[in-house]
């Protein structure tokens, strides 16, 4: 092992998780950037999906940023500012890679957005299933300012979300919106005092991952195909799925616990 892989092993991760039970909070670990997301961060990011991905026994993932300043406050300018044209594709198809993973992810993801959300950080909230944001939160994509448009899935993503008008009014003017703006045109599903950011997504993700296990990963399956697929093929696949319910273990236990009036008890087979 060379003394330069030594080191690197050695300094803090940049990406950090922490196992509360069945949730794992991942947290982006570079605070005196606002946590930036140089090309080394998002490999981390997905490094620590893929390990959480391979463990059965988590079943939920909040995604937040270290510190009360910065959920994430874009892509690393230090590093795009060296991007050729070559390296700025790979660059952003990397970073898509990783985000459209998320967004597929088996699992619920719920993003904690506790402060600045810009470019390439309201593009990694975006691909979470879920936003929470503090009061304090501030949302934009800023990259026109610096002559580049998003690049991990922001202008994609943001028009479904919140419809092309308002999409292209904050693509274009590169403007910030605060939480309560955030929540009024639907870009983030609520607002609370950033003390109580991580509770309140943690008690809404422990509900929902009281329900049949099965059924959580095939609705985000569902919605994921059903959104980009004609409705005809999103029914189909909602049917098919629908059926494939019936195969388990879970849909009879919770039938069963309804008309035994007593909780499921959910095995997730
Ligand atoms: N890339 C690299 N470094 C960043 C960064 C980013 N996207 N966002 C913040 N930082 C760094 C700053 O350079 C500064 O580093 P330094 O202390 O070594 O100088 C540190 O994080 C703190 O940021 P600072 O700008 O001093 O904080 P602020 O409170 O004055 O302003 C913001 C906060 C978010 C308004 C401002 O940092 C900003 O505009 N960031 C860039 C947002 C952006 O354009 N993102 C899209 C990128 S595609």
């Amino acid at each position: 092992m060379t003394l330069q892989h030594d080191l690197h092993n050695m300094s803090e991760p940049l990406v950090l998780t922490e196992a509360r039970g069945p949730i794992t909070v991942v947290s982006v670990n570079r605070p005196d950037k606002l946590n930036a997301l140089n090309a080394e961060t998002v490999a981390q990011l997905g490094r620590v999906f893929t390990d959480i991905d391979a463990d059965d026994s988590i079943r939920g993932v909040i995604l937040t940023g270290r510190g009360e300043k910065a959920f994430v406050a874009g892509a690393d300018i230090a590093e795009l500012a060296q991007m050729t044209p070559r390296s700025g594709v790979e660059v952003s198809r990397a970073g898509q890679g990783v985000f459209r993973r998320i967004e597929r992810f088996r699992c619920p993801v719920i993003a904690a957005v506790n402060g600045f959300a810009l470019g390439g950080g309201l593009e990694l909230a975006m691909a979470c299933h879920i936003r929470i944001a503090s009061e304090n939160a501030k949302l934009g994509l800023p990259e026109v300012k610096l002559g580049i448009i998003p690049g991990y899935g922001g202008t994609v993503r943001l028009p479904r979300l919140v419809g092309r008008g308002r999409a292209l009014e904050l693509m274009l003017s590169g403007a910030m919106i605060d939480a309560q703006e955030a929540h009024r045109i639907g870009l983030v599903n609520r607002v609370v005092p950033q003390a109580e950011l991580m509770n309140v997504a943690e008690t809404l993700l422990k509900e929902i991952i009281a329900n049949g296990p099965v059924a959580i990963e095939l609705a985000i399956e569902a919605v994921d195909h059903g959104y980009h697929a004609t409705t005809e093929d999103a029914l189909q696949l909602e049917a098919n799925l629908f059926g494939l319910l019936a195969s388990t273990a879970d849909m009879r236990e919770g039938m069963q616990a309804f008309l035994e009036k007593r909780k499921a008890n959910f095995t997730g087979q």
